[in-house]
């Protein structure tokens, strides 16, 4: 079938078609590294002794191409789909759709050669240097006046509670890079924060916390709210509670970015106001993943048959305990435990594969089929199988971090009766290296769901509608 008569009458499929496929792609490449810098810190030798190798070179690669590349395009296609579906219009501008797509992905490729080779603000989640953040100012920007823009021009009086998600996670992130990312250039490639001490830690951990706020977090709430009653076919279970929902979430977790400061020479009581937020924000956090997996009461059996669905709903329950956690270890006493350990890490990615990865790979099954105008997936085994590969993988992750985590925590602070240390640093480390094990076998796991998906995708977009399996439909 030719492009031309694949093209949807009245909306723009074609911007969402290009980054769900790129969020496939870089998903791929950002999981990738992530399974080698995990290697690294079992087999050090593994960089080679080349420099843009180096564990220290690959790990902001690995956060960047995961956030910002694959998470990044995830939500560009989806805000871009469920703003045109839900209010009934194209989108704004075609050529501010296509501006947004060529220009963030160029900002990867930017990334991709600038971070191997040492360039950095030094700045975590920002890493970028500051041509690259003018040029995701000004995408950020297209992205915001053709989000809004097709708000505006609306057909339906409504507005969806998942474009609001999405649209307090445009908005924030366009204020949270802008003023994070205030520098002084001292060349092309190389500049200096406007920020100086503590105040310049506070803007990074305000912003860095309000990425995973904002950019983690809202943004795959949009999400949910609206391909899980999509898959499920049936309404939210509580419009009431989406938009207290939205509105507790996005007032609370602004204030919460301290608890990443404590015990430094931040003021105490800016870290207590950061705990207590954050201890208090575990409650709209559990609304909205009650809301989102209530939606399926009265249809529980419809887990046993859909695998999509079973992506979706699996990723409230990672969202559930990353957000239990998260204000758990908000908490100082915790936090002088947890801060430096791998516990951090195991919290991150059950937030961030469990999470993140999860509802945006159960998003991607609903979408491409509907994109490319196909009744179903090629193959819903092999979805069941990633869906497998995917659990069993962020699992092993998340527990061998956990008790990695604990026990460093444990083995640092043991003291004896003379009041030495119990434990060298050295011995921590050597205690840690089977936990690292079972992580790379974890990632292993995921990282082949990952390519069973692009399969699918890949036979799913090439099948003509005879060719496709004879499976029950999944939705
Ligand atoms: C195959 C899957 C993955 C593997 C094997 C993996 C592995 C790793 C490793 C080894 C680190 C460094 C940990 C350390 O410094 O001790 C890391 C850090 C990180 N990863 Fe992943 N990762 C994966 C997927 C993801 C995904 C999908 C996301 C986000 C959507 C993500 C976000 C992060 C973040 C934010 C950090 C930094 C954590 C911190 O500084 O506390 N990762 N990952
Ligand atoms: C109620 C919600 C949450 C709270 C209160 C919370 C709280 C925390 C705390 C206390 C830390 C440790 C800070 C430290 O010791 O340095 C942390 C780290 C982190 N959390 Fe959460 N968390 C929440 C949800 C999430 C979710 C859903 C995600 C991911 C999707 C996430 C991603 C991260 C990341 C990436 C870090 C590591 C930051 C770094 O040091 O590089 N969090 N969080």
């Amino acid at each position: 079938m030719s492009e031309v008569s694949q093209a949807h009458p009245t909306y723009n499929y074609n911007v969402v078609k290009q980054f769900s496929v790129m969020a496939v792609v870089w998903g791929i490449i950002g999981m990738s590294i992530g399974v080698l810098i995990a290697a690294q810190l079992i087999w050090p030798e593994l960089n080679f002794n080349t420099p843009w190798l180096t564990y220290s070179r690959l790990r902001p690669l690995h956060t960047n191409a995961v956030i910002f590349a694959f998470g990044g395009c995830a939500l560009f296609a989806t805000s871009y789909y469920v703003v045109q579906r839900t209010s009934q219009v194209r989108l704004f501008s075609d050529k501010l759709a296509a501006f947004t797509f060529w220009g963030w992905q160029t900002v990867i490729v930017l990334a991709v050669i600038t971070l191997p080779q040492g360039m950095t603000s030094t700045k975590e989640y920002a890493e970028l240097e500051w041509p690259i953040d003018i040029l995701i100012a000004i995408v950020w920007i297209a992205y915001l006046i053709n989000f809004f823009g097709t708000i505006i021009v609306r057909k339906v009086s409504h507005i969806y509670v998942a474009n609001w998600f999405y649209g307090a996670f445009i908005i924030t992130i366009a204020v949270l890079h802008i003023g994070n990312s205030m520098a002084i250039p001292v060349s092309f490639t190389k500049s200096y924060s406007m920020y100086a001490g503590a105040v310049d830690a506070m803007m990074q951990w305000w912003y860095g916390h309000n990425a995973v706020g904002f950019f983690l977090t809202a943004g795959f709430l949009g999400m949910m709210y609206y391909f899980i009653p999509k898959q499920a076919g049936r309404p939210v279970y509580s419009y009431r509670l989406s938009v207290v929902h939205f509105w507790a979430l996005i007032s609370l977790y602004i204030w919460a970015g301290p608890h990443h400061l404590h015990y430094t020479a931040l003021p105490d009581w800016v870290q207590s106001v950061g705990m207590v937020m954050s201890v208090i924000l575990f409650l709209p956090s559990w609304g909205g993943m009650i809301n989102g997996i209530m939606t399926l009461s009265g249809a529980w059996d419809k887990l046993r048959h859909d695998p999509v669905l079973r992506f979706l709903i699996v990723s409230l329950s990672f969202y559930g305990m990353s957000t239990f956690e998260g204000p758990m270890m908000a908490i100082k006493t915790v936090n002088a435990l947890s801060h430096y350990t791998d516990w951090t890490i195991g919290h991150v990615h059950s937030g961030a594969l469990g999470w993140v990865a999860m509802v945006s790979i159960g998003s991607l099954y609903h979408l491409i089929p509907v994109l490319f105008n196909k009744t179903r997936m090629y193959s819903y085994k092999l979805v069941n199988v990633h869906f497998w590969l995917a659990t069993i993988g962020v699992v092993l992750y998340i527990v061998a971090m956990w008790i990695s985590g604990v026990m460093q925590g444990m083995m640092w602070r043991a003291v004896n009766s003379d009041g030495t240390l119990t434990y060298s640093f050295v011995e921590s480390l050597e205690a840690s290296k089977p936990f690292y094990f079972v992580r790379f076998l974890g990632g292993c796991f995921i990282v082949c769901g990952m390519l069973l998906m692009a399969y699918n995708c890949y036979r799913t977009i090439r099948s003509t509608e005879e060719n496709v399996q004879l499976e029950p439909k999944a939705a």
